[in-house]
């Protein structure tokens, strides 16, 4: 059993590992990373966090669709950048895709729906790295396809927040090394 870790720790260390054992995640442990996810803060309680899970053939048929957006926008690429789109959902044994919802009644604002899937989000890939998998957020061009919003059944002007990567980690990354704050923040007294 994999020892968690606290807040400080988890957000300290995390890192983006974009390669994955093909290993399958257990539907317990996805569970648990949803359940993360949806503690994010939210305007108006109106939870407007949308997660699609998308494991095995799944994977290979969101595969077609980007391979099958790149051959129509780009007709003339050799063989191998079709096929290398084609698999790129194959990088991971789940991705989990979020999206955040329209607003459904008008105090609600899109932004903030955006603002709180993005926590949800966050909040997955901080759990994900305390119980010892992996995880990488994407968009890329796909995240604003209609066909791939249509596959995944979200409306074309839903608002695809991330596709998810996530597994076991491949290897184990060296630790962060990010800038500091300093340049980013204005005190004002
Ligand atoms: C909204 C958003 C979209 C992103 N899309 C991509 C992407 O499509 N491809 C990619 O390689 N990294 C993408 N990233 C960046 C990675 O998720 C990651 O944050 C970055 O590689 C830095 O690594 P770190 O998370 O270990 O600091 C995206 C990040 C955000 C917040």
């Amino acid at each position: 059993m994999h020892k968690t870790m606290d807040a400080i720790e988890a957000i300290f260390t995390r890192k983006s590992i974009p390669k994955l054992k093909p290993d399958p995640v257990p539907r317990e442990v996805i569970e648990r990373l949803l359940e993360a996810a949806v503690q994010a803060p939210n305007h108006y309680k109106v939870r407007p966090w949308r997660f699609i899970v998308l494991t095995g053939a799944a994977r290979e048929r969101l595969g077609e669709i980007f391979a099958d957006i790149l051959r129509e926008k780009f007709p003339d690429l050799p063989e191998s950048a079709y096929e290398k789109e084609r698999r790129k959902p194959l990088r991971a044994p789940v991705l989990i895709v979020a999206a955040a919802a329209l607003p459904g009644s008008p105090k609600e604002i899109l932004t903030e729906n955006i603002c709180a899937t993005a926590a949800a989000v966050q909040n997955l890939l901080l759990a994900a790295h305390a119980l010892g998998l992996a995880a990488k957020w994407r968009t890329g061009t796909p995240a604003s396809e209609p066909r791939v919003k249509e596959f995944l059944g979200l409306s074309p002007e839903q608002p695809l927040i991330s596709f998810i990567y996530l597994g076991y980690p491949a290897f184990e990354p060296a630790p962060p090394n990010r800038p500091s704050h300093h340049d980013r923040v204005t005190w004002m007294t």
